[in-house]
């Protein structure tokens, strides 16, 4: 039996009813989804350990807060991604494959310049799950568009707090 035809009947017992190519198209998407969030997670973490200056604890405190919440993330986008009948992704050599947002690996970044960065991130975050929502719900996957309506509202709270202290809203 093929690799497609076992995702086929894993997905037929699972009683999700999506054509075969919207199971593609989805799963693709959320592939790249995760490779994101979770660049922007060990982004977050990054400027959370080498955060520095006068609002070191507020900062500090705020990136921990934000990094948890996107790695809480990863694990819904990945099931969700099973759970369809897709495959998700397996390493960090995958992640990198996958992954549109850019690492930052400097040496040193002002606090000023890791707030701007995450915020510009966690906006092109959004659109990418915008983009993802309409694709869901061109084939009708309910399930996926509600978690994605969650995870856009819980990042725009964090680009929220990120705008209001770099005062760019
Ligand atoms: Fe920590």
């Amino acid at each position: 039996m093929s690799k497609n035809a076992v995702r086929y009947e894993e997905r037929a017992e699972h009683g999700i009813e999506l054509s075969r190519e919207g199971v593609a198209e989805i799963s693709s998407a959320l592939r790249e989804l995760l490779a994101d969030v979770f660049t922007l997670y060990l982004k977050t973490k990054n400027f959370h350990w080498h955060m520095s200056g006068r609002h070191f604890r507020d900062y500090h405190l705020l990136l921990d807060e934000h990094g948890d919440q996107l790695f809480a993330m990863t694990d819904e986008i990945a099931e969700r991604g099973r759970k369809i009948g897709g495959a998700t992704l397996h390493s960090i050599s995958d992640i990198s494959g996958h992954q549109r947002l850019a690492d930052n690996n400097k040496d040193v970044v002002s606090p000023e310049d890791m707030l701007v960065e995450l915020l510009e991130d966690s906006r092109r975050l959004t659109g990418f799950l915008r983009s993802t929502h309409e694709l869901c719900g061109r084939h009708n996957d309910v399930a996926t568009t509600s978690l994605i309506e969650v995870w856009i509202d819980q990042t725009e709270r964090r680009t929220w707090f990120l705008a209001e202290i770099v005062g760019r809203t």
